[in-house]
């Protein structure tokens, strides 16, 4: 694999090699067996905007790998001043072995691959947050042994979480239902790609409907980094569109909910819905770490 820029170029067996690598570096980490596969090799790791879990995840997961993570934040350097993407790849292939971005436009993402002449992975765009989406996936299949043929479902913004779980639910066998308010849908590059899945893909405007019968729920923010502006908007915009007793009531009975993190608890998701399913998303959080380890050996040893 040559970059992680989304999951829309990786075939649903690249997928699953990737999530395959994860559960085996997890287990080597958790057993003491050192696995130093990017010996001597420099991640730098560009953010333009915050990061918990990205960036902690990232540079710990290069450690453990033995290499060494570098943390560039945007403000701090040239590109951030209007650099050009182009110049900038050029200069740090020269430097590094790897590029982790988080950064507002994809095309800034595809433009790193393109004139750089190192593995570039995607740390969140606006379209996309393909990393976090190879841990959801990989937590499912730990908590329910298997993807294929399990129905996922998202409530709320048709932002980078709902358009990257689509892509990962489908290529991997899953099913997949989403309901989100008119005029926030998924992108349209998105929609045509679930063409392909037939029934295995149903959009709704109610929550109740696109929950029945789930085996996973998941949401996310209702106003993503760089959209503070509309939050007020969008609070009005979202309501109903929220992950509640009443709509876990919906999914089966054994269904597992997730969150990307960090949550805004009496929005997108109760406290109480949220802290039942604490096990399964604080875990999800961990393996960021053992999926993007993979990731990294993937596209860089
Ligand atoms: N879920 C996620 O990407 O978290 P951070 O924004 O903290 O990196
Ligand atoms: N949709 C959110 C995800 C955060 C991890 C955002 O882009 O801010």
């Amino acid at each position: 694999m040559k970059h992680l820029l989304k999951l829309l170029d990786l075939t649903g067996e690249e997928i699953i090699e990737i999530l395959n690598l994860a559960d085996q570096l997890k287990y080597e980490q958790k057993h003491g067996i050192e696995h130093k596969h990017l010996k001597g090799k420099t991640l730098g790791m560009i953010f333009q905007k915050a990061s918990t879990r990205t960036r902690v995840s990232f540079e710990v997961g290069m450690y453990q790998l033995g290499g060494y993570p570098l943390f560039l934040s945007a403000n701090d350097m040239q590109i951030g001043r209007g650099e050009p993407v182009q110049d900038t790849a050029r200069v740090l292939s020269r430097f590094l072995d790897g590029i982790m971005i988080r950064t507002f436009e994809q095309q800034e993402v595809e433009d790193l691959a393109k004139y750089g002449s190192i593995p570039i992975i995607n740390g969140l765009t606006d379209f996309c947050h393909p990393c976090q989406v190879l841990a959801d996936l990989m937590t499912i299949r730990e908590v329910k042994g298997q993807l294929e043929g399990l129905k996922m479902c998202f409530i709320g913004d048709g932002n980078n979480m709902m358009n990257s779980l689509i892509v990962g639910a489908l290529k991997t066998g899953m099913s997949m239902s989403v309901a989100c308010p008119e005029g926030y849908d998924p992108e349209q590059s998105i929609l045509d790609f679930t063409k392909e899945y037939g029934d295995k893909f149903t959009l709704y405007r109610s929550p109740m409907e696109a929950a029945r019968n789930a085996d996973v729920i998941l949401t996310d923010v209702w106003a993503s980094m760089g959209q503070e502006d509309e939050a007020k908007l969008r609070q009005k915009a979202f309501e109903g569109y929220q992950i509640n007793t009443q709509l876990m009531a919906q999914a089966k009975e054994d269904a597992m909910v997730l969150h990307c993190l960090p949550a805004h608890r009496g929005e997108e998701i109760t406290a109480d819905v949220f802290e039942a399913h604490a096990t399964e998303i604080f875990e999800e959080a961990e393996n960021r770490l053992h999926a993007q380890k993979a990731v990294l050996v993937k596209t860089m040893a």
